[in-house]
Parts: C-alpha cells; sequence; structure tokens
C-alpha cells in the first residue's frame, strides 16, 4: 500500500492553519434582524414557538434596535401586529397603523447607523390572512387577486418610503409587484428607496412559528402564490423577473431547507443575494438544544456558515444579535 501523498489533513493541524486557510467568514454587517412590533403593547410579549423572540411595544422596538446596532448587525427587518384587521388591510398603508410608526420610531432613532427594513406585504393586516386582496365574486371569488393586490402594495410602500424605511422587503409573491412598485416610488420622487425582492419564495411549512408572532389568521395556506418546495428551476425564472424589474437585491426564502436554489441564484445574478433564516429554522434548532441534543452555538453558527457558502451576501435571522457578539468574540 502506497502512502497517500495528497494530505488535505495537514492544512487542519492548528487552530493557526485552520484560521489561515478558511475560505469564508461571516461579518456581524451581514446579518438583518427581523423583529415585531405589535399595537397597544405596554412592554414586549414572548413568541412561545419562538425562543428568544417577542413581539415588543412601540418602545420596547426602539430599544431592542439600539441593542442591535450596537451588537453590529447590518440591519433591521420591522414586521407589524396590528389590533384590527380588514379585508383589504387597510392598516398596511395608513401612516398611523402601527408598522409605518414602528418604521418612523427606528428611523429616527437609528436610521444613520443602520438599515431599516420594512416587510411589504398584506398578510399581518388582512382579516383573512392573505397576503393580498381577494376576488369578491365570480367563478375566481375567493382567491388573491394579483392586480388589484398591486395597487394596495405600491400605496403600502408610498407609505413605508414617507415613515423613513430604506428598504422595501417585497414579500407576498404577486407577479409584477417589483415592476409597479418601483414605478410608484421614482414617479412619487422616491428613487432613493431600494427594494429587496424575496424572489424566490417556497410555500414553507418553516413558516409555522412566524404565524404566531404575528397572530395571522389565515386558514388554508398560499400554495396560489408562493412556490412549490419541488421547484428548482423556477426560482430562476422568478427571479430573473424581479430583476428585470428593477430588483436592487433579490431573497430566497427559507434558508438552510433551499441551500441548492441560494446557490443557482447566487451564480445567476449579479445583485447582492440574500436568504432569510426563517421562524422553522429557529424552532427546529432550539427545541433539540433545548433538549441537549444539539450544541445550540455551535450548529447556528454551522447553520449560518452553510448558507453563506451556498451564496448569501446576508441572512435574516432572528438569531443575528446573539450570533454578531459570537462573531466578534471571534
Ligand atoms: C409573509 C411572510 C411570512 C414570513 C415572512 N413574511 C410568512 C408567510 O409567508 O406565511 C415568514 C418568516 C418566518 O417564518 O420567519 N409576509
Amino acid at each position: 500500500m502506497p502512502f497517500p501523498t495528497e494530505r488535505p489533513r495537514r492544512l487542519r493541524a492548528t487552530p493557526a492553519l485552520r484560521s489561515l486557510v478558511r475560505e469564508q467568514r461571516l461579518h456581524p454587517s451581514q446579518l438583518v434582524l427581523p423583529m415585531f412590533v405589535k399595537e397597544g403593547l405596554d412592554s414586549p410579549r414572548e413568541v412561545t414557538s419562538l425562543p428568544g423572540v417577542v413581539q415588543h411595544s412601540r418602545a420596547s422596538l426602539v430599544d431592542a434596535a439600539h441593542e442591535a446596532v450596537e451588537a453590529g448587525v447590518g440591519g433591521l427587518m420591522l414586521f407589524g401586529v396590528p389590533a384590527e384587521r380588514d379585508a383589504r388591510g387597510s392598516g398596511a398603508d395608513d401612516p398611523e397603523g402601527i408598522l409605518n410608526l414602528g418604521l418612523r420610531d427606528l428611523a429616527d432613532a437609528v436610521g444613520d447607523r443602520t438599515v431599516v427594513m420594512a416587510d411589504l406585504c398584506l398578510d399581518e393586516f388582512t382579516d383573512h390572512g392573505h397576503c393580498g386582496v381577494l376576488v369578491p365574486d365570480g367563478p375566481r371569488a375567493g382567491t388573491v387577486d394579483n392586480d388589484a393586490t398591486l395597487a394596495r402594495y405600491t400605496s403600502m410602500a408610498l407609505a413605508q418610503a414617507a415613515a423613513g424605511a430604506t428598504v422595501l422587503g417585497l414579500s407576498g409573491m404577486m407577479d409584477g409587484q417589483v415592476g409597479v412598485v418601483r414605478a410608484a416610488l421614482d414617479e412619487a420622487g422616491r428613487d432613493d428607496v431600494v427594494l429587496l425582492a424575496y424572489a424566490a419564495k417556497y410555500a414553507s411549512a418553516f413558516y409555522g412559528p412566524f404565524r404566531e408572532a404575528v397572530e395571522s389568521t389565515l386558514v388554508g395556506d398560499r400554495r396560489a402564490y408562493q412556490q412549490d418546495p419541488a421547484n428548482r428551476r423556477e426560482a430562476l425564472r422568478e427571479v430573473r423577473l424581479d430583476v428585470e424589474e428593477g430588483a436592487d437585491v433579490v431573497m430566497v426564502k427559507p434558508a438552510l431547507p433551499y441551500l441548492d436554489v441560494l446557490s443557482d441564484v447566487a451564480q445567476e445574478v449579479d445583485v447582492p443575494v440574500w436568504a432569510y433564516q426563517v421562524s422553522g429554522e429557529l424552532a427546529m434548532v432550539e427545541a433539540a438544544a433545548a433538549n441537549g441534543w444539539l450544541d445550540r452555538e455551535r450548529t447556528i453558527l454551522e447553520t449560518l456558515a452553510s448558507v453563506q457558502r451556498a451564496g448569501a451576501d446576508a441572512v435574516l435571522t432572528y438569531w443575528a444579535v446573539e450570533a454578531a457578539r459570537w462573531l466578534r468574540r471571534g
């Protein structure tokens, strides 16, 4: 038996060698923290299925934002939980609606030190819980009306831009949403507002705990607008359309179960590619770690390294603040 001549292990022998040959490093500024602000709360409230994540009051939101900025995270993505909902999601584009108030609070408090982002979707604001308005009658009654929803999204976009959001995260998966929102912003003189397109967003079971966080009223599912988990090639079509329509950044969501898609997208486009490590990805690790079945910190950092390795330039993660501290510690 000849001894091996190629010896990759040689480069793994010491921490110093391993550090020197490490192919990638994650920086805290590549982490974006999703946050929830709930109308009418006096103090933060825990989300049972998302250990460590809370629904914020307006005051606690600002405190947590300062903490995140101190930790060095690159941005904040805000979701609103309104007290009341209706068929058209009126709270979404109301300047006094909870999401727009929260955006204004964040922009005033930390807007010059981090990137304030808004979730642009109707699902938290509609009483039926869908991401758009529904067709009222006729053969398609009760299904999401794509083009009527686009009009709601443009109105939301203008309200969010006025509230001080720098980046708008189009997460509704309506056809043409990036193009119409871009045109409306440009027309209003807001060509400075950045559009993040959830280009490849799958109809995923991993969103379960998020629905608790936003108190979703959805009955049924979103399979008529979000992508089928079995489809890989289709993601490239979604991404191409969004980039053609003017997306500044594209995102793949969820992250860990879709690393192949993330890798494809990263090879295909020349705009930044982000990934959203969703609620179920956190819940899965937290539950296993709480049982002592996984090493929590190592597992979290490994998931983030994997998402980066697959091609993400930045990651939305509920662990952003904690992970940023670990990464800084080295
Ligand atoms: C919808 C939206 C969802 C998430 C972010 N935006 C849920 C859905 O599509 O049902 C999920 C995020 C998560 O699970 O962490 N606007």
